[in-house]
Order: structure tokens, then C-alpha cells, then sequence
């Protein structure tokens, strides 16, 4: 095995320090969900943890206990993948405050995780997992993360929104690109936010990246926004805290926080699951697990 992401993942499997009854929840969390659309396994082992880096080439780790649970965890979801655009295509994606990026959002520095969205809403291969692990928790323990499950936000929907948000198509605009992060970029993706069984329906929200074509269908965006703000479950991640996020009955996001820029500063780590691998192997004729933008399979 000489591909590096492979003997990774191979070891994560025979020692990534899940118990029998963590992995009991978590296979249970695959074959039949939950209402909150999340499930949260607290003060995991995650191993030595160094200083938090303030910067991309400050990273180094060398004990890989956090990256083994991470994947071990994501391997019981589906199959590990990466995308191209985030992290140069690494299968563990690690976030920490940078210098150059500003401590709140604004308009001139975007923080794209702050409204609630559901990850990569506009490629075909889209995550059916996220799984997330916290390192540290950031000082002053501001960082919330808040999760909406579209079974608590159709309690709330009228029978004609979501007939509405099952046959309307929006843009979803992708924020891929090879320059400059956060842009707004129209890759003719026009998809419903609610798909699948419309007993039982996926769906895929983000608000900040979707173009509306009608009054009516800005209106339901904005009712949508508001009930999904309205039933968020607020999560406080501290260290060792594993969060399995279902990204296609979900959206989530993130308070801002402070960063001091001293070490101490909340690193995350995090992985995707895809349930459909071999069918995208098929359509796309080639076999990977990280990614390049795919709008159409
Ligand atoms: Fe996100």
C-alpha cells in the first residue's frame, strides 16, 4: 500500500480508538438517523495536541491519534473523500484562525460558515457526511455550532411550501475557485432544496449562494431561512468532541469567535463520508476519492 491516504486509512481502521459502543451509535446513526440529524460523541481520545498554528505551513502533528478516530469514524459512514479545492485535496482538513483573516464577519471578509448552509450544496458529489472533531476549543469558548434538520423545519412548513421547495428550482452558485476564496460563481446549477421522497425529503440550503427566479420563491428562501435559524440545536464543541453531521437532512453553521493567535486557538478537524463512490466512479470513469468540481454526473 504506498498511496499515503490509503495506509492512513488503513491503520484508522484497526486503531482509531473507537469503543464497540461508540461504533454501535454510530452505524445506528447511518442505517436510521435521528430527528436532530446530528449525533455528537464527546471527549474522545484525540492524543497529543500541539500548539494551535496560525498558519497553513506552521502545521505539524506528528501524533495521528486525532486523524485515525476522525477517519475510523468516517469509514463506518461511507467512504472518505476529499475535494481538490478545500485543503488541496486532503482527507483530513484541519481549520484554525489565520492572521489575514478577520476575527467577524463583514462585508469585505466573508466567513462562509456563519448562515446556515448545507456543505458543497452545488456539486453533484456532495458530502453525505461531515464528521468533525475539536482539538481545542477556542479561549473564551464563544464557538457555538448550530444544527437545523429539515424533520424539525418541516413541522413548521406549510403543505404548499414544501410541494413548493420540492419542484422549484434555484441557482446554487459555487464558491470554487483557483484565485480567491468566497466567490459567487454561476455554474448553471439549478436544483429544488427539498429532493428524494417527498415523505422523507433531502435538503440542501445555502442561502448565501442561491438565486432565486420569482417573488414567490425569494418569499419561501426567506421563510426557509428564518424557521431553519428558529430550530437550530446550538452545539459547544469542546476537545475530543466528535460531531457527525447528516449533510443531506441538515444545515449547519458557526458563531464567529476571538483568536488570539498564540497557540491556544480552537483548531478543528474534519472529514467528509459519501454513501455513492462506486456510482460516481461509474459516471465519472475514473476512480479517486478526492474530487475536482463536478456539476453534472
Ligand atoms: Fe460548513
Amino acid at each position: 500500500m504506498s498511496n499515503p491516504i490509503d495506509e492512513l486509512l488503513a491503520s484508522s481502521i484497526s486503531t482509531g480508538g473507537l469503543s464497540q459502543a461508540q461504533t454501535e451509535q454510530i452505524l445506528k446513526f447511518r442505517l436510521f438517523g435521528n430527528p436532530q440529524g446530528f449525533l455528537l460523541l464527546p471527549d474522545m481520545p484525540i492524543g497529543d495536541i500541539p500548539a494551535t498554528p496560525v498558519s497553513r505551513e506552521a502545521l505539524c502533528k506528528t501524533d495521528d491519534r486525532s486523524e485515525r478516530l476522525l477517519l475510523q469514524a468516517t469509514a463506518l459512514l461511507g467512504e472518505p473523500i476529499g475535494y481538490v479545492q478545500e485543503s488541496n485535496g486532503g482527507i483530513v482538513n484541519n481549520f484554525f484562525p489565520h492572521q489575514t483573516q478577520s476575527r467577524t464577519a463583514t462585508s469585505d471578509s466573508f466567513d462562509t460558515e456563519l448562515d446556515l448552509h448545507t456543505e458543497n450544496a452545488f456539486h453533484a458529489i456532495q458530502p453525505d457526511y461531515l464528521v468533525l472533531l475539536c482539538l481545542r476549543q477556542d479561549p473564551a469558548a464563544e464557538a457555538i455550532t448550530y444544527v437545523a434538520s429539515i424533520e424539525r423545519i418541516l413541522e413548521r412548513l406549510s403543505y404548499e411550501q414544501q410541494a413548493f421547495l420540492l419542484n422549484e428550482p434555484y441557482n446554487f452558485f459555487s464558491d470554487y475557485s483557483a484565485t480567491e476564496k468566497n466567490q459567487r460563481i454561476d455554474i448553471n446549477k439549478h436544483q429544488t432544496v427539498l429532493y428524494g421522497d417527498p415523505n422523507a425529503p433531502f435538503f440542501r440550503f445555502d442561502p448565501q449562494f442561491m438565486v432565486a427566479y420569482s417573488d414567490r420563491a425569494q418569499r419561501t428562501l426567506d421563510a426557509l431561512h428564518g424557521i431553519a435559524w428558529d430550530v437550530v440545536e446550538p452545539v459547544r464543541l469542546s476537545c475530543g468532541d466528535l460531531l457527525i453531521i447528516d449533510n443531506r437532512r441538515t444545515a449547519h453553521a458557526r458563531s464567529p469567535f476571538t483568536a488570539r493567535f498564540d497557540g491556544t486557538d480552537r483548531w478543528m478537524q474534519r472529514a467528509f463520508a459519501t454513501c455513492n463512490l462506486r456510482f460516481y466512479t461509474e459516471k465519472l470513469g475514473r476512480q479517486s476519492r478526492i474530487f475536482e468540481l463536478v456539476t453534472e454526473l
